[in-house]
């Protein structure tokens, strides 16, 4: 890998940056999304010949301007509690089916769900030996844990010893007997193994693994390999392969024909469309460090404090000056742990310089908080 990160091109570096300047100008902090870009990747994920059906996982952003480009784009969606589905049905067609796919939710979010379109399900014994009769009559999906886990970060991994999610397989005969004493159809398979996955051969391995369960389960008709597509953060990280996920994917189809394949991305899809827009505030040098603070922290974008993730900053009002200062990117929160970005080459800055947060489409004002109750970021849509 080269020392840049080998992601999609950044629009804001082209002729919007002028318009991100004017939007800074106005209020700060703001995210900011770039509705060609969120298309630009649905269409590239349309084009897996080898999947039929594509879910938008809703929790990496909810807001309406990106459900709506999605639906139109012909994504159905994933859903993981009652709110997700009421901003999701208030915005997309009534046709576009919905998944619930929920973990260690109270008895009133199936009560609930079970009332809309939405497909649900279940990832433990528990809903089915309590709530049976919830159940009666309904075809369910069946998330199952593989027994481990993948992604960018321990706190993102749901798979495995250690994370609450999914069926453990040990349990699968019991499960089914269950469902079949409560008259619930069994038809389909999930697992999601984490997020922030680079290596396409990890779906076709879910895939093979859930197929071969299947053949156990007369009644499955289809498969949902999960989400989890990684993008490219870290300078030297590569870019996910689509064209040999497919592949991958095929090769696994041609063996078992007869189901179909769900998938269900959520940061592939707008983590690149999303910017976080700050001011710079005040300067500080201690120890050995220069501290560079802006006007958000961690209470906007909690990423880099929680997975210690790794977001490109840039100087958006000095894009043509040379980066001679290394600076610690902080916020004005009340936590040692408030830092954006650290070790940054970036040209001088100036109070009042706008400044710009990449990759900050997923995650990010969906995670945000009230901490210390400064203002929360306000969101703008682009698209042109
Ligand atoms: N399906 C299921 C069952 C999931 O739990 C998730 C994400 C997805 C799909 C979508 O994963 P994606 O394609 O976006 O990787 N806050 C963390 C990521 C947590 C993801 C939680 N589950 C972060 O900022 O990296």
């Amino acid at each position: 890998g080269g020392e840049a990160p080998d992601a999609a091109p950044a629009w804001w570096r082209g002729p919007q940056r002028q318009r991100l300047l004017e939007l800074a100008a106005e209020a700060t902090p703001r995210y900011v999304y770039h509705l060609p870009t969120v298309r630009q990747q649905a269409r590239e994920l349309k084009s897996l010949a080898a999947v039929d059906r594509l879910h938008y996982a809703v929790k990496a952003n909810t807001h309406p301007a990106i459900l709506a480009t999605l639906a139109a784009e012909g994504f159905a969606f994933e859903c993981v509690s009652p709110g997700e589905l009421e901003a999701v049905a208030a915005i997309v067609p009534e046709s576009v089916p919905l998944l619930f796919t929920p973990n260690f939710a109270p008895r009133r979010d199936y009560v609930s769900a079970l009332a809309t379109r939405a497909t649900v399900t279940l990832d433990a014994m528990y809903p089915l030996e309590r709530w049976g009769e919830l159940f009666r009559g309904h075809e369910i999906v069946l998330r199952v844990d593989l027994g481990r886990g993948l992604g960018h970060h321990e706190k993102v991994r749901t798979g495995g010893s250690g994370s609450k999610f999914g069926l453990p397989l040990d349990q699968l005969s019991t499960f089914l007997q269950l469902a079949d004493a409560h008259g619930v159809t069994v038809r389909g398979l999930h697992a999601h193994l984490g997020s922030g996955v680079l290596d396409a051969a990890h779906w076709g391995e879910v895939y093979a693994q859930l197929s071969s369960l299947a053949e156990r389960i007369g009644s499955v008709a289809f498969l949902n390999i999960g989400g989890g597509l990684g993008v490219p953060s870290h300078p030297g990280e590569v870019r996910l392969d689509v064209a040999e996920l497919d592949r991958v994917l095929r090769e696994v189809k041609a063996a078992y024909p007869h189901y179909q394949l769900w998938m269900e991305p959520g940061r592939y899809l707008v983590a690149d469309a999303g910017v976080l827009l700050a001011r710079a505030t005040q300067q500080k040098g201690k120890g050995a460090f220069r501290y560079l603070g802006i006007d958000t922290g961690m209470n906007s974008l909690i990423r880099p404090a929680l997975y210690d993730a790794w977001h490109e900053i840039i100087n958006l009002s000095r894009l043509d000056e040379p980066a001679t200062a290394l600076y610690q990117v902080v916020g004005p929160i009340c936590e040692s742990g408030d830092v954006l970005g650290t070790d940054r080459r970036l040209p001088e800055a100036q109070e009042d310089d706008v400044i710009l947060i990449a990759q900050a489409g997923a995650y990010g004002k969906v995670m945000s908080s009230h901490y210390n109750l400064r203002d929360e970021a306000d969101e703008v849509v682009i698209d042109a």
